[in-house]
């Protein structure tokens, strides 16, 4: 396969939820050495690049998005040496590797933080965090009205009277960005991940390092668990234009390593041309694009995010970034498989409504296969290949999300995306690890979804994205462009060089243009070769 340094301008980059891949061990718990063994598996499916979710030391109340120590692996996935095997085994091949960096915040087990604790207010180890003394006589208010984004007040006060900021679990106590030590510390494990071979990093929260000057108080409700904020002015911790000089020092970094390492932006930042801003072209590489993943299934919505979207990245020069599922929003096989107007959902109980799960699956592949049609770059998420739904009825006394409890359970959070995946349907913990165990309980359901009853078999999701993966690369639809094509209303049809990409979103059956031949189909045609409702098609033209 030809690289480039810009390799990630139209690739395909599969997340890998380290906790929930593959567990070598059997403790329930997937681990490094699970991935490493699973690697060929993700080069046959046809993907360039992985991302792993943190994988660092962590007490885990976050899922490891709460790291005590950036340069190590926590021993529940391995070894610094598991980390070298896997990088290596990727590189040999020919996968690129993405490792995540959490820089808003540290663990509150990170050597810096318990120092702080140890300290006295004002002194130099809390000037690494954000400490405050409250407001009211006796300083007991917290310093101001900020909400964490798991639920209750963003601000923790200790014994000795001063407060700190965490903006999500209280176990995460906001890093200082103003800090030179701060700054120069991130560097340092950049180069440290990078001397290991890493070709990028994920960046965690990229849009909440640096916060308003004054902590001005905000009084906008927030959402639990997030997502795009309306439009207008950013709130005083998010979008702040300082961040921008962070990424362009990083980026100085990476330009001295060979082989095109990149910096990919988590930020819920919207409009489009606010959230190009993280790509312009001394900064990031690229940037989710969730106002994709949030867009309603319908051809005019999809086509208004589509352009805005290709318009504002080509402003300055980047490709778009293309995402429909992670680890954080209910997978898109069965939020697809609500009413279309749906409000977004922070996961999903046993006594809420429950998803039409055929509906999902069959819109959410149709959803793919137009994601694989356009230009740029895509992200996918592990289980999405093999149409994996959420865990809807999970019982509610084993979830782990601290977004659960914070939100004194008004949010269910974001287990139900994360549980471990099936690759075989009669094995112990459907082939996840060698025994039963499994963090999180495996649905019944999840024999049907896997690996084993998927390969090989036509028509199954694993073989749609196979196909469309070989495809798209055969066709170079990601380093293509996109002409819209006049279709009857309900449908969206593009054209990326010589291919046609339809989705019919209405009832009525569309039919191709004379001569198109058809490439792949979401699911079948109709007896008279027309695009049945919820179905995407690509066609040579
Ligand atoms: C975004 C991550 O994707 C999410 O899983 C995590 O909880 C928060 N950032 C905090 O690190």
């Amino acid at each position: 396969m030809p690289r480039t340094d810009a390799w990630w301008r139209d690739a395909v980059i599969y997340q890998v939820y380290p906790r929930s891949f593959a567990d070598s061990d059997g403790d329930g718990m997937g681990d490094l050495p699970g991935i490493t063994g699973r690697l060929p598996h993700l080069r046959e499916l046809g993907v360039d690049a992985v991302w792993l979710s943190p994988f660092y030391p962590s007490p885990q109340h976050d899922a490891g998005y709460d790291v005590a120590d950036y340069r190590g692996v926590d021993p529940r996935f391995g070894d610094l040496g598991d980390a070298d095997k896997l990088i290596a085994e990727a590189h040999q091949l020919g996968l690129k590797v993405i490792v995540d960096l959490v820089p808003n915040h540290t663990s509150d087990e990170h050597e810096w933080f318990r120092a702080a604790l140890a300290a006295a207010p004002g002194s130099p180890e809390r000037e690494r965090y954000i400490f405050r003394d409250g407001r009211g006589a006796d300083g007991s208010e917290p310093p101001n009205s900020w909400q964490s984004v798991f639920g209750g007040r963003a601000w923790e006060r200790l014994p000795d009277g001063q407060w700190y900021l965490h903006l999500f679990d209280v176990s995460q106590p906001d890093l200082n960005w103003s800090n030179p030590e701060v700054r120069a510390e991130f560097l340092d494990v950049l180069r440290f991940w990078l001397g290991r071979g890493v070709d990028g990093f994920r960046v965690d929260v990229a849009h909440g390092l640096v916060k308003d000057g004054d902590l001005t108080d905000w009084t906008q409700p927030s959402v639990i668990l997030g997502g795009l904020e309306p439009a207008g002015p950013p709130p005083p911790m998010w979008d702040q234009e300082g961040v921008h000089e962070i990424y362009r020092s990083w980026r100085e970094v990476l330009d001295g390593y060979e082989g095109g390492r990149i910096l990919v932006a988590e930020a819920w930042v919207q409009p489009a041309e606010r959230l190009a801003r993280y790509v312009r072209p001394d900064e990031m590489h690229q940037a989710f694009n969730f106002e994709y993943l949030d867009a309603a299934w319908s051809g005019p919505a999809l086509r208004a995010v589509i352009d805005k979207n290709l318009a504002a990245n080509d402003a300055v020069g980047a490709t778009t970034t293309w995402v429909l599922s992670n680890h954080d929003v209910v997978r898109h096989a069965t939020r697809l498989g609500y009413p279309v107007g749906t409000p977004r959902q922070h996961g999903i109980g046993a006594g809420d409504p429950q998803p039409d799960a055929a509906l999902g699956l069959r819109r959410a592949r149709a959803a793919t296969l137009q994601m694989l049609g356009l230009p740029g770059s895509a992200y996918l998420y592990q289980g999405e290949e093999l149409g994996l739904p959420e865990h809807t009825t999970m019982p509610d006394d084993v979830r782990q999300d601290p977004a659960w409890e914070r939100s004194g359970h008004a949010e269910r959070g974001r287990d139900g995306c994360r549980v471990p995946l099936p690759w075989e349907a009669d094995a112990p913990s459907y082939g996840f690890g060698p025994t039963d165990a499994s963090w999180l309980p495996q649905p019944a359901a999840w024999s049907e979804y896997a690996l084993d009853r998927q390969q090989g078999v036509a028509g199954s999701t694993w073989e749609l994205y196979h196909a469309a993966l070989g495809l798209r690369r055969g066709h170079g639809l990601g380093a293509g462009a996109l002409t819209w094509q006049d279709v009857p209303a309900g449908a969206l049809a593009f054209r990326n060089g010589d291919v046609l990409v339809l989705t019919n979103f209405e009832a009525a059956p569309v039919a191709l243009p004379a001569g198109a031949r058809v490439l792949l189909s979401s699911e079948p045609l109709d007896d008279d070769g027309r695009v049945p409702v919820d179905v995407t098609v690509w066609a040579a033209l």
